[in-house]
């Protein structure tokens, strides 16, 4: 076989990562209340690591309390946390894989907000969040000075603890989207308006940040190149298109960024990210939204509203149709390219009492690379490498996605989490895993109330206690079993 372009080197300007696909962003629970991490999180992102991805993207780590979206998330707000972080850094270094810290802010969208913060969040505006209802109030420029500050001295910090580079946490609707986007951020101050005026917080960022890690570290930045901020709530405005992302991409390379991960969606979870279906019906607890979306009831202004979207019959259908109408929009576009047909024998026979090739072909026709078009008009603008994100796990799409000069790397969440050695499988000849992952979203729902891992019984012939069993092993070895830490 000729090279396989998925396990060449990729180098950035300050980096060199060892194949082509990166392990997304995926934040578990498991860490300490206070926001110190623990022996879980070393489990966690070692798993992935062992598993042959070339580099580990983190997970949401904040850079102020005020800056998170639930507890239980290690930050990196002060010195104190250098450590911790440096741990983490040594276990995926073992494997010879790259760790690059995402580093965020929730701003707003804060699902629990925590004992230390209040239930006003902080933001680009003062306008209630439109999903849940979460209230916030406009940011003073005292306010966004420091966090600019506080974004910079966590980059400090995560080069201090020896990791490979940082991302900034741009897209999803977080706090530096809330400044981004033209449906969210009403300022009238020089933080809003114009794009160039909403775009300015990120660039004072990222200013601040390469003035603190100097010019040979790698600094990456996470943005949504469409926002569809209409999608859920259609009267919310629409929010950036492709070409003013096009423009911030070009404004954040001149200003040092080394690369540019795509994603999408002013909010999140949006019905574009992470692409697939949302958990509403099933046999067991871990199927239903209902279930862990309890836990947000005090949140916002519209959590019963959405809770009792999620319980009742009757009104399931009308959440349905607002949560699918862009996806079902999206899916009457014709796709760039497929990857290999999927046949019985690719599948595992427990696997396929649930889902039959035909149906696996179909979800993947989809979801997978739900972004790469717009990761390919980002490309042709800038220098710096793309990573795109979104629903790939097929190794002849990701082939063929790079080799046609769509991105110059994947990134994979809920894909690692199904089978988290994905790259030793695609280098061991396979182009899906058998068991592969359903786009359920059952994950995702519970990583609020659960410890993050794959909820799908059918992955596992539909033995509920196999997947659970699975699920604990980011306990293995447990917090407190080990000095790791010290
Ligand atoms: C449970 C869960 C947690 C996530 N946490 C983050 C996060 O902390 N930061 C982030 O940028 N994206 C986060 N994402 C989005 C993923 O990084 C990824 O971009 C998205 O899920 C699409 O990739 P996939 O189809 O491979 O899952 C999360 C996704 C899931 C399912
Ligand atoms: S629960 Fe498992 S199968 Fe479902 S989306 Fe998450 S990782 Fe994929």
């Amino acid at each position: 076989m000729d090279k396989d372009v998925i396990f060449e080197p990729l180098t950035f300007r300050n980096l060199t990562v060892k194949n082509r696909i990166f392990r997304s962003n995926i934040s578990g629970r498991f860490d300490n209340y206070d926001g110190s991490g623990n022996q879980a999180r070393i489990n966690w992102e070692e798993k992935f690591a062992r598993g042959g991805a070339g580099a580990i993207i983190s997970s949401f780590v904040p850079v102020t309390l005020k800056g998170r979206i639930v507890p239980n998330y290690a930050t990196i707000h002060s010195d104190d946390r250098i450590h911790f972080w440096s741990k983490v850094g040594e276990a995926v270094h073992r494997h010879d894989c790259k760790f690059i810290m995402q580093l965020s802010h929730s701003g707003r969208q804060q699902d629990i907000e925590g004992v230390e913060n209040d239930h006003i969040r902080l933001s680009s505006t003062s306008k209630t969040e439109s999903f849940h209802g979460l209230k916030c109030r406009s940011m003073t420029k005292d306010e966004i000075k420091d966090t600019v500050n506080a974004f910079a001295e966590g980059a400090r910090r995560a080069k201090e603890a020896g990791l490979d580079g940082v991302e900034l946490h741009g897209a999803n609707g977080y706090l530096i989207t809330q400044f981004l986007s033209s449906g969210i951020n009403d300022r009238t101050d020089e933080y809003g308006g114009s794009l160039k005026n909403r775009a300015r917080f990120l660039l004072e960022i990222i200013e601040a940040v390469r003035q603190k890690v100097g010019d040979d570290f790698h600094f990456q930045c996470k943005i949504s190149a469409v926002e569809y901020n209409d999608a859920v709530i259609p009267w919310e405005k629409p929010g950036n298109t492709l070409q003013e992302s096009v423009q911030i991409c070009k404004w954040i390379e001149e200003a040092g960024i080394d690369s540019i991960h795509v994603s999408s969606g002013s909010l999140f979870p949006h019905p574009l990210n992470p692409p697939g279906t949302f958990p509403l019906f099933g046999d067991y607890a871990t199927d239903c939204a209902k279930n862990s979306y309890d836990t947000m009831l005090s949140s916002g202004n519209a959590t019963f509203r959405n809770y009792l979207l999620f319980r009742y019959p009757f009104l399931q259908p009308l959440f349905m149709w607002l949560w699918y109408r862009i996806p079902n929009m999206r899916n009457r576009e014709k796709k760039p390219f497929k990857g290999l047909d999927i046949t019985a024998e690719s599948l595992n026979p427990e696997f396929r009492k649930f889902f039959a090739p035909q149906e696996v072909e179909e979800l993947l026709r989809k979801y997978q690379g739900i972004s790469i078009e717009d990761a390919k008009a980002i490309k042709a603008a800038v220098k710096v490498p793309i990573i795109c994100t979104g629903g790939f796990q097929q190794a002849s799409y990701i082939r063929n996605a790079i080799n046609d000069g769509y991105c110059d790397a994947v990134s994979m969440a809920r894909m690692f989490v199904a089978n988290n050695d994905l790259p030793q499988q695609f280098a061991a000849g396979k182009d899906l895993p058998d068991r592969p992952c359903t786009y359920c979203n059952k994950c995702l729902l519970n990583t609020l109330e659960n410890p993050l891992g794959c909820y799908e019984p059918a992955r596992f012939g539909g033995d509920y206690q196999a997947m659970i069993d699975e699920v604990m092993t980011v306990y293995k070895p447990a917090p407190g079993d080990v000095e790791a830490l010290v």
